[in-house]
């Protein structure tokens, strides 16, 4: 897709377009034997050195030493950047770059600057003037500053009312519909809301942008909460409720909370726990435990003590691990969630009782198992011995046999007893395996992408990211044309030029300011990734990779220059076979 389409285009370029078409007509060349030979346009010369090979698709001056592609030469030529030069060769042979990303993302902002938009509306409706919603809300003991904070409006009772507003704003009826807002009356055709009679909840995704709406109902309509349908900015299983906020706290504090609703984080946060996010009304979703994960190994779920809030506990807790994180489960008993029990009780006994409570998820479901099978006759106990070992089988031996001893005790079974169940093949389908960095690459990234382009694309990435964190890491990178590939990083490149000549240092806000279309989303989505380890080793790491790519690429080039240098003088020989058998001796083992 399009952050890589430039690469391809080139590839494309590569495999269309002669050299000597795109060099005749700029320089003067003859041919001579398999070659062609020409004055060379980059330095001053009366005899020519400048050798174009129409075989192996490179021009190679002898004479100056400049060397490359047909992408190069432009690039040498017109004194292009690589984005440009390949821009300008697409355009000359009619070569279609890719520009699905920046469409995609100009959409996606149109989108967002509808629910924007709708959600300000809510928001004033619910502050400007007296209102049920916000009466509810004053009852619940929510204050100003959480409502502010959290975006929380009001969705009046009336048929059309957001819809008109929307409408004399000039917005497409259609993009309400699709966004979930707004529904077509099967009877008239007209617009009606789709919310009525409810307190707001605004979504948004970790970059801050309002995606699609929770709505609690203040009428007693039959559904407590309505959500947003899902849309094309909507994916319920990719968000999670309150991250927007939560996620600086959750990168701090080293765990996040997980809790069933809205008003658990609304509570929560306002209570000053601030480390709290909730899956979107379904249960955690792999793909939620994966957006955790870029900020946290470690999640406490805390979800209501009631059956459903246990069975998605039980749930939650198998997603999580499979994605990699440490788990564990706290229990509110006391108020029925967490938002009534931090009401009740404060922020600093909320926590005493996660410290108290909090167990793993292997102690919890160990827990279920034993209030299951309470009885103490044989049966009960062979079944509990049983889901026991079903419990402890998945798990690595070492862990396995942290919890042996202690679950064998529970019961007066012996160890060995226990060793031996689980040892038996399981009943159950495997798990599967949990998903590689790879394939949790960003959803940008299209899944044709070759391995190569992957690891060039998450190296411009990281470079990017790393300078924000280190400015001082930016110097180091100047002269270096290989460091960045797509079109989106140039760009991005030459702002954080701009800023560190200016300021020595970078500002996010005003580089978003200067940055706009698919290269601001690829700015934002670059700083979503969270780094962990160390930044200098993560520097070094890129650079080594640069230096390995360039430097395979130069050994591809001079074995091409050598198998076309017919008549070329001894020393210029020598000195390309020094440099390849440098090259060779540093990069290839
Ligand atoms: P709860 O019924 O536990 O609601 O649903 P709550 O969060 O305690 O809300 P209050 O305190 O009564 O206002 C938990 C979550 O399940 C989803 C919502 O995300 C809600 O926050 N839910 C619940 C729905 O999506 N639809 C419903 O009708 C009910
Ligand atoms: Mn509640």
């Amino acid at each position: 897709m399009a952050v890589t389409s430039l690469i391809s285009a080139a590839e494309e370029i590569r495999s269309r377009c002669n050299i000597v078409d795109v060099v005749s007509p700029l320089v003067s060349i003859k041919r001579a034997g398999s070659n062609y030979k020409g004055c060379c346009p980059f330095h001053k010369e009366k005899t020519p050195s400048f050798v174009v090979s129409e075989q192996k698709q490179i021009f190679t001056c002898f004479g100056c030493g400049k060397s490359g592609d047909v992408i190069k030469f432009i690039q040498e030529y017109y004194n292009l950047n690589f984005p440009e030069a390949v821009r300008r060769l697409a355009a000359q042979y009619g070569i279609e770059i890719d520009d699905s990303y920046e469409r995609q993302s100009k959409k996606k902002d149109g989108y967002y600057a509808i629910n924007k938009t709708a959600a300000r509306f809510f928001f004033d409706a619910f502050t400007k003037h007296a209102n049920p919603g916000y009466d509810y809300m004053k009852g619940r003991g929510i204050q100003p500053e959480t409502i502010a904070k959290f975006g929380i409006g009001y969705a009046d009772e009336g048929w059309q009312t957001l819809s008109d507003y929307m409408l004399a704003q000039g917005t497409q009826a259609e993009l309400l519909t699709e966004l979930g807002l707004s529904s077509r009356s099967s009877k008239d055709g007209r617009l009606y809301d789709k919310f009525r009679g409810r307190v707001m909840f605004p979504i948004f995704n970790t970059m801050g942008k309002v995606i699609g709406f929770g709505g609690r109902t203040i009428i007693g309509d039959a559904a407590k909460y309505l959500n947003s349908q899902e849309s094309f900015v909507f994916e319920k299983k990719r968000n999670l409720y309150g991250l927007n906020l939560s996620k600086t706290e959750i990168q701090e504090q080293g765990y996040a909370i997980l809790v069933e609703g809205y008003m658990d984080v609304v509570g929560l946060y306002q209570g000053g726990v601030r480390n709290v996010c909730a899956a979107l009304g379904t249960a955690l979703t792999p793909e939620q435990a994966q957006l955790l994960k870029r900020y946290t190994k470690k999640a406490v779920l805390c979800l209501d003590s009631d059956a459903a809030g246990i069975k998605a506990a039980i749930r939650g807790c198998d997603v999580m691990r499979a994605a990699g994180l440490d788990v564990r489960v706290m229990h509110v008993d006391d108020g029925k969630d967490p938002d009534e029990y931090i009401k009740k009780h404060g922020a600093d006994e909320f926590r005493a009782l996660l410290d108290k409570t909090a167990e793993t998820d292997i102690d919890f479901k160990i827990g279920l198992i034993d209030r299951k099978y309470s009885g103490t006759d044989l049966s009960q106990s062979l079944n509990f011995l049983k889901a026991a070992a079903n419990v402890l089988r998945p798990l690595s031996p070492v862990e396995a046999d942290l919890y042996i001893p202690k679950v064998a005790k529970m019961r007066g079974i012996s160890e060995g007893a226990l060793r031996r169940e689980i040892e038996q093949p399981s009943a159950e389908v495997p798990r599967p395996a949990p998903r590689t960095e790879q394939e949790n690459a960003p959803q940008e990234q299209s899944v044709e992408d070759t391995p190569e382009v992957r690891g060039r694309i998450m190296v411009e990435r990281m470079l990017i990211k790393l300078c924000l964190q280190r400015s001082d890491f930016w110097p180091k990178l100047q002269g270096r044309d290989d460091a960045f590939v797509s079109g989106e990083a140039y760009r991005i490149a030459e702002v954080l030029g701009e800023c560190y000549r200016e300021n020595n240092d970078f500002d996010v806000k005003a580089i978003r300011e200067r940055l706009e279309g698919s290269a601001l989303s690829y700015f934002d989505n670059i700083q979503e990734g969270v780094l962990t380890g160390d930044e200098e080793t993560a520097f070094r790491d890129c650079l080594e990779k640069l230096d390995r790519r360039k430097a395979e690429q130069r050994i591809d080039e001079i074995m091409k220059i050598l198998s076309i240098a017919e008549g070329v003088d001894e020393e210029t020989l020598n000195k390309l076979m020094l440099e390849l058998a440098e090259l060779q001796r540093k990069f290839i083992k």
